[in-house]
């Protein structure tokens, strides 16, 4: 299959590129420095807010299956969080439109993209399906403005019916490169006893490794299903496991417990809902309908494991 790969050079996109050519398919990678890409069949220099430009990549490159992995979230240096986030719900509502219009034009067949699988609203039950709600309307206008391009995304892609839409909503990445890697953000936060505990920390977290969520997407370019998927491992973790948890096999001082009043002003209104409210997600449709497994269970055999890769 001729797959068209957009965000080559992401977290997901870099293990994701060997994987679908190891499969047997002819990657075109899609990036907007072509000389950051290793190991395509082909490479386009296009960006997804550029429309002419991008089309006429796109038609060039007569993909069958095109695959957006494109978020903006790798911080430029000087950056504020906001302008982080705010970046990125423009690439979602914006390069989305234009990547499936793109993809019509070049006269692809399916489409397959990112989204999140920890944008529902905090209602219900401690689990959620694909069925949850968003929160469009979170209290926070960050969050918010980042559930409403995300929805946005969504719409588009699942409303390009002629192209076999599905939508993978990605749990917590973890693994190298990602926020909680060893030297990722929140993984230096924990080493240095930086990221307190929030009020019960009872909000859990749906991890995933990279590769599984790569895994998924190589899935997906053969697959039928059309739809959103909840990707995302077996056992969401509340965040009073999984921090000191993870501050332990660092070596790391134990997370200070603090209030969520407080919570809020260090780590900012998401930080604080991810610890105290934020809900699980569930893989079962997934498993039924994509015969997606994950192949590491759980937050805790996934660190453990990098551990002891570590020590070997
Ligand atoms: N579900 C999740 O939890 C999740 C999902 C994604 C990322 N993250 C986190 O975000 C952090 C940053 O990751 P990352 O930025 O390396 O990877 P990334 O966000 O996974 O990948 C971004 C990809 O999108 C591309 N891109 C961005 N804007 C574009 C545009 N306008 N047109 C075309 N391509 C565009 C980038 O290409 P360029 O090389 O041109 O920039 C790159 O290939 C990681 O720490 C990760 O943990 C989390």
């Amino acid at each position: 299959m001729r797959v068209l790969l957009a965000g080559a050079t992401g977290v997901i996109g870099r293990e994701l590129l060997p994987l679908l050519r190891k499969a047997g398919h002819h990657v075109t990678a899609l990036a907007r420095d072509a000389s950051q890409v290793v190991d395509a069949d082909a490479v386009i220099a296009a960006d997804l807010l550029d429309t002419p430009g991008l089309t006429a990549a796109v038609g060039a490159a007569r993909p069958e299956v095109v695959m957006h992995q494109v978020t903006a979230l790798r911080p430029v240096s000087g950056d504020t969080r906001w302008e982080v986030f705010e970046r990125t719900a423009h690439v979602r509502r914006v390069g989305t439109a234009n990547l499936v219009d793109a993809a019509r034009a070049a006269g692809a067949r399916r489409i397959v993209a990112q989204s999140i699988a920890f944008a529902t609203a905090p209602v219900g039950d401690a689990v959620l399906d694909e069925s949850a709600p968003l929160y469009v309307n979170a209290p926070d206008a960050t969050w918010a403005q980042t559930v409403q391009a995300v929805a946005a995304l969504e719409d588009t892609v699942l409303g390009a019916t002629d192209m076999a839409p599905i939508v993978l909503r990605y749990g917590s990445l973890y693994g190298q490169y990602t926020l909680y890697d060893t030297t990722g953000a929140i993984g230096q936060a924990v080493h240095l006893g930086r990221l307190p505990l929030v009020g019960d920390g009872a909000g859990l977290t749906s991890f995933v490794t990279v590769r599984d969520a790569a895994l998924a997407a190589v899935l997906a370019v053969d697959h039928s299903a059309t739809g959103v998927f909840n990707i995302v491992d077996d056992k969401p973790t509340a965040a009073h496991e999984w921090l000191p948890g993870y501050a332990d096999l660092l070596g790391a001082p134990e997370p200070k417990r603090i209030p969520v009043e407080l919570g809020e002003r260090l780590l900012g209104w998401y930080g604080a809902y991810q610890q105290t409210r934020q809900r699980g997600a569930a893989n079962a449709k997934a498993g039924l309908e994509l015969g997606w497994r994950p192949t590491v269970p759980s937050w805790e055999d996934g660190v453990c494991q990098a551990f002891s890769e570590v020590a070997r």
